[in-house]
């Protein structure tokens, strides 16, 4: 197959850009696209066949259900069955990297929805995916536009390595603002708010909007968010992490590309030094593919201890890329 890629203006996205892309996205195909978080993989969230092809493409397994997006409030209703916490959290935060699971309405494709009776859903903060959502006149399912476990894309090349010649078209709309996903909260039942993923919106700032305490899933809530089970995010190489004033890992030096917001004791061939969670958040994945293409031996970042923020995302991120 052959990939179209087009460069698009973030602010002004081009009207016959977007138009081509909704056309791919209304007859079927798939097209990857910017959010604010990472680039995403899109096709029509209510077309089953056009869905199959999105966990063809990437790789992934079929019971890992997708995030619906959409461009504006109407459309949440026609798909999920709202609550009153639910409509509070989307007044507050979106356009924004906060997704929300609600019981789904039956025009939601099984196969979308990984065979559950939820659906996961987000209105992103990104010019250029809502005009194309909006143009497309559907939501669009969207994973992460990588191959499946690989670090998600956060710029058209990383997007462009992974997809050229499994997709219809790739949007080149420069680097994401955020760099990790978003944070995925179950919002099913309104008394227990479940937090499945911590991601672009912070903890705090949600427990202020609900005034109550986000809580973990126990094991079976885990299984009903299959994406948490798998090792994700990770490069090809080994990642190993260090924790500010420890002894730094065992790796060889003149190979090993280190990420942190410290700089470390050691003669690594390449240090990338962040001077925020939030510039570390943004540079992870980046980095891990960098260090990739250098063709180190070892990556090594340092263990942020601070969860403000996207703080937990990122420590999130980094256990799972640097799990065996
Ligand atoms: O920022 C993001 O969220 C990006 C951009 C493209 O929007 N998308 C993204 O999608 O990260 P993906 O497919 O890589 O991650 C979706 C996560 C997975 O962990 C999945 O298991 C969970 O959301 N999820 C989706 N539907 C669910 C549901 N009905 N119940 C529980 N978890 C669900
Ligand atoms: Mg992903």
């Amino acid at each position: 197959m052959t990939t179209i890629t087009a460069k698009i203006s973030k602010w002004n996205p081009e009207p016959e850009i977007i138009m081509q892309a909704a056309e791919i996205i209304r007859s079927g195909g798939l097209v990857a696209f910017p959010t604010e978080t990472v680039y995403g993989l899109g096709a029509d969230a209510l077309n089953a066949n056009a869905v199959t092809k999105i966990y063809a493409a990437k790789g992934r397994p079929s019971d890992n259900p997708l995030i619906l997006h959409v461009s504006n409030h109407e459309q949440v209703h026609s798909l999920v069955y709202m609550n009153d916490i639910a409509e509070k959290l989307i007044h507050e935060f979106w356009p924004a990297p906060l997704t929300l699971v609600l019981p789904a309405r039956d025009v939601i494709p099984l196969k979308t929805r990984g065979g559950l009776d939820t659906a996961a859903i987000r209105m992103p903060d990104n010019p250029i995916a809502l005009a194309l959502i909006e143009a497309s006149r559907t939501p669009i399912a969207a994973p992460s536009a990588n191959i499946s476990g690989r670090p998600s894309p956060t710029d058209f090349e990383s997007v462009y390595h992974d997809m050229n010649g499994r997709i219809d078209m790739i949007l080149d709309g420069g680097s994401t603002d955020i760099g990790i996903e978003s944070t995925v909260i179950d919002v099913t039942n309104p008394e227990r708010i479940l937090l499945l993923r911590p991601g672009g919106i912070s903890i705090e700032s949600i427990e202020a909007v609900i005034d109550m305490r986000l809580e973990c899933p126990d094991d079976n809530s885990k299984k009903r968010s299959p994406g948490t089970r798998y090792r994700h995010y990770a490069p090809s190489i080994p990642v190993k992490v260090w924790k500010h004033n420890q002894k730094f890992p065992e790796c060889e030096a003149n190979s090993t590309g280190y990420m942190g917001l410290h700089e470390p004791e050691c003669n690594c061939a390449e240090k990338i030094i962040f001077d925020d969670v939030k510039n570390y958040t943004r540079g992870l994945f980046a980095g891990f593919r960098k260090f990739e293409r250098e063709e180190f031996s070892c990556i090594v970042v340092e263990w942020p201890d601070d969860i403000s923020g996207t703080g937990a995302g990122l420590q999130d991120r980094i256990t799972r890329a640097s799990c065996e």
